[in-house]
């Protein structure tokens, strides 16, 4: 038993967060064009359960079943991406009508049932054919972009409540670009520089085109790790700083206006006139995903970065690896609202979960306790940066269903309902339970 959950502010929006690559499957079906996660999980040895996205959770056939157990959570909203790939196969040129068309139904079936549509329009699951001419490396990627989010919303835009630009463009940069674990699983280290300044600039222009689609909120789901310095020298401060500069920084100052942090910028003639006037284009929402904070020091000396990253001691674990804390949840949105003052939005967290290795047991039930103090922590942590003046409107779970975790494959599990993925069953977890108590009484506001 937790204790019960303190209050949150009336209209609070309570979700859950989906993408597409991760839970659709039906990667051939009406007409999708190929993309980057399709080629690299079908590269051998690149994921490391060899499975692919190819059938996933088959939410593309099975979306109405997965509305109603959104229904049955009783949230505000779903947040879900829309498939590139599906909607304009070869990432420029004619649309999909058919790929449209499921979204258009999905978008519906939310609204019929009280669901806020939040469609992030980038979640990593570039076309193929793009990155056959330079992906985000690409300066054109930036405007094909903004061509596909304005297609989106001359569709959806009349019903879809929040849109969001780019998922993580930090982690889509780093680890698809930089380190080569993700697709496309290019490894430039820092030569992945222009990833960054043209996912910015693409989100700037598709902030430009939804306005002339939509009067809904527009938003960036960033992710954020507080940096924890391990180690008193001045090499140990300046690696912390680097790395803030990188993982928190980059992509969140020149969207609130303030240019690109010192040393982040490797080669200044990608940046052309007028394109940070471009990236500031303000934004009503800023998204924020948070997993687990990060520790820091000096790098060896014949290290290529400016930082190594050491575990942090002293948390419980998550079936990842990742460190549970909460703590670092209430720093960081102390951290935004310190660093960035009347210029950041209000925030919404737009992902926070963790993976167990839930199975069902001999009754058939998926018990997940783990999973429930976790979010009972996180949300405490919400709590306690409201309390401290922090704006927050919102908390989205990673995730709805367990799912196709990128290079980690079927192996972890970060849902509140529990898939079978031989038989496709649907089991929620008592982790669902819990979060739909937890929504109910928010609802009802404080005891009398
Ligand atoms: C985030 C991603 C999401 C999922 C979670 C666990 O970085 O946005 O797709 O992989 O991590």
């Amino acid at each position: 038993m937790t204790a019960p959950m303190p209050q949150f502010p009336a209209g609070f929006r309570w979700g859950v967060s989906t993408s597409a690559y991760q839970i659709e499957g039906a990667v051939d079906a009406d007409g999708r064009g190929p993309s980057i996660w399709d080629t690299f999980a079908h590269s051998p040895g690149r994921v490391v359960d060899g499975s692919t996205g190819d059938v996933a959770c088959d939410h593309y056939h099975r979306h109405r079943a997965d509305v109603a157990l959104l229904s049955g959570l009783g949230v505000d909203a779903y947040r879900f991406s829309v498939a590139w790939p599906r909607v304009q196969p070869s990432g420029s040129g004619p649309v999909n009508a058919a790929g449209l068309d499921f979204y258009d139904r999905l978008v519906d079936d939310l609204l019929a049932h009280g669901i806020d549509p939040v469609a992030t329009l980038y979640h990593w699951d570039l076309p193929q054919p793009l990155e056959d001419s330079g992906g985000w490396l690409a300066r054109d990627t930036a405007h094909r972009f903004a061509a596909y989010a304005d297609l989106v919303a001359a569709r959806l835009g009349d019903r879809v409540r929040l849109w969001i630009t780019l998922n993580e463009p930090f982690i889509h940069m780093s680890l698809g670009y930089g380190m080569g674990v993700h697709a496309p699983g290019r490894m430039l280290l820092f030569d992945a520089f222009p990833v960054a300044h043209h996912q910015l600039l693409g989100h700037g222009l598709a902030v430009a085109a939804l306005r002339t689609r939509t009067t809904s909120p527009v938003a960036v789901a960033n992710n954020y790790s507080p940096v924890r310095v391990l180690g008193d020298t001045d090499a140990d401060r300046a690696a912390g700083v680097a790395y803030e500069a990188l993982h928190n920084r980059l992509f969140t100052d020149p969207l609130l206006g303030r240019g690109y942090p010192d040393g982040t910028v490797t080669d200044p003639s990608l940046v052309h006139d007028g394109d940070l006037a471009a990236i500031a284009a303000p934004i009503d929402v800023l998204g924020v995903n948070y997993y687990n904070p990060t520790g820091v020091r000096a790098p060896a000396d014949d290290s290529p970065l400016p930082f190594d990253l050491v575990p942090l001691d002293g948390y419980p674990r998550t079936a990842f690896d990742w460190p549970v804390a909460p703590d670092g949840l209430h720093e960081l949105l102390g951290w935004l609202h310190r660093s960035y003052g009347d210029a950041l939005p209000p925030i919404e967290i737009t992902e926070s979960g963790c993976a167990y290795d839930d199975a069902p047991g001999p009754d058939g039930r998926v018990h997940d306790p783990d999973r429930i103090a976790y979010l009972d922590g996180h949300l405490r942590a919400v709590r306690a940066a409201l309390d401290d003046g922090v704006d927050v409107r919102g908390y989205f779970v990673w995730s709805l269903l367990d799912n196709w975790e990128w290079a980690e494959g079927f192996t972890k599990r970060f849902g509140l309902v529990h898939v079978d993925y031989a038989s496709q069953a649907r089991t929620p977890k008592s982790s669902y339970a819990w979060l739909r108590d937890v929504i109910a009484a928010a609802r009802r506001g404080p005891a009398r």
